[in-house]
């Protein structure tokens, strides 16, 4: 049921049930870090392997040190400049945090989020909530409380609703190479922002089998729709039958074949582009389309995330 009722999902989460919340990333499937029958049950409900490791969300940076052993200096000069926001620092975890939250790993993924809803829920609980994106493992990650709705029904018992994500991308994920910062995933936060603070950063290999944050998997965030990913929309529809729905940035285009097209920012504006991506991948899903097209976004700031989550909903299911 989707539901304003804050009140209502602290009792849900205390007595070990499972509540999609909003954060202004993407919506989560949220549970407490300390109940293993609770964070089973998130495994389930996305059907995410258990390699998987979830990111912790709590209210406030002072909390950091309750989870984490060891805080490098940049990792304390990004969650000052960063938090509540959408970055998620991967630190050297302490033993309490439960092995199955961090898959075995010997670090935890820690965020504050900044959506007035979540910061208030998690200020109402005396635990952390685990929370993956809300949506089955390798779907589009859901951006409003009807697409976590659509995806999940009744087996929820609450869609915290908090209105549209106001990033639409899930946090930037940065994890440490000793002391040093090393991108795991690209994100709401673009690298510019990060390296302005923190100086210049590696970015970590792509591992197909183990990856350090497996949400560097090649195939994800796809819609079920054939997505392509192209430097040239006009050009590439011209050798495309069928009905074409397509994805641009600033642009609009004129063809017989185009069923639906969405511009995301007729200004150009990134950010604008970002928080609607996952929103048209959704509506365009719905329309049997024959398959999307979307293009390539510029290669810096958050054109760089864009185009990851693009590339990522192209790839053929293995
Ligand atoms: O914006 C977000 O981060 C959203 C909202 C709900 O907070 N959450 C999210 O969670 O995107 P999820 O589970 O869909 O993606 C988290 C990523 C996964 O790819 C996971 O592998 C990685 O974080 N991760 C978690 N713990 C890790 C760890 N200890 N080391 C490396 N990667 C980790
Ligand atoms: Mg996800």
């Amino acid at each position: 049921m989707i539901s304003t009722d804050i009140n209502e999902a602290v009792q849900c989460l205390v007595r070990g049930d499972i509540v999609s919340i909003p954060t202004e990333t993407v919506y989560g499937l949220a549970g407490n870090i300390y109940d293993e029958n609770a964070i089973k049950k998130i495994f389930e409900l996305k059907k995410r392997p258990l390699f998987n490791p979830l990111i912790v969300h709590t209210h406030s940076i002072t909390e950091l040190d309750k989870f984490v052993d060891y805080t490098p200096s940049k990792a304390q000069i990004l969650a000052k400049k960063f938090w509540p926001g959408s970055l998620t620092l991967v630190l050297k975890k302490k033993n309490n945090v439960p092995d199955l939250i961090t898959a075995g790993k010997d670090t935890v993924a820690i965020r504050v989020p900044k959506h007035p809803v979540a910061l208030k829920l998690l200020e109402g609980l005396e635990f952390p909530l685990a929370a993956p994106s809300a949506n089955p493992f390798g779907s589009i990650s859901p951006t409003r409380a009807e697409h976590v709705h659509n995806y999940f029904g009744d087996q929820l018992s609450i869609v915290l609703d908090g209105g549209s994500c106001e990033n639409g991308l899930e946090s930037t994920i940065i994890g440490f190479n000793g002391d040093e910062p090393v991108l795991y995933r690209l994100g709401s936060i673009s690298i510019e922002e990060i390296e302005a603070e923190v100086g210049s950063i590696e970015i970590a290999n792509k591992k197909e089998k183990a990856p350090d944050a497996p949400g560097m998997l090649s195939r994800h965030y796809a819609p079920s729709t054939r997505t392509y990913l192209v430097d040239n929309v006009s050009e590439y529809i011209k050798t495309k039958a069928g009905r074409i729905g397509i994805i641009l940035f600033e642009s609009s285009e004129a063809h017989q074949n185009i069923q639906t097209q969405i511009t995301l920012s007729e200004t150009g504006n990134l950010k604008e582009a970002a928080s609607k991506l996952y929103e048209s991948l959704h509506q365009l899903d719905k329309l049997n389309l024959d398959c999307i097209v979307a293009e390539k976004f510029p290669d810096y700031g958050l054109g760089k995330s864009i185009n990851d989550r693009l590339e990522r909903a192209t790839k053929q299911k293995d």
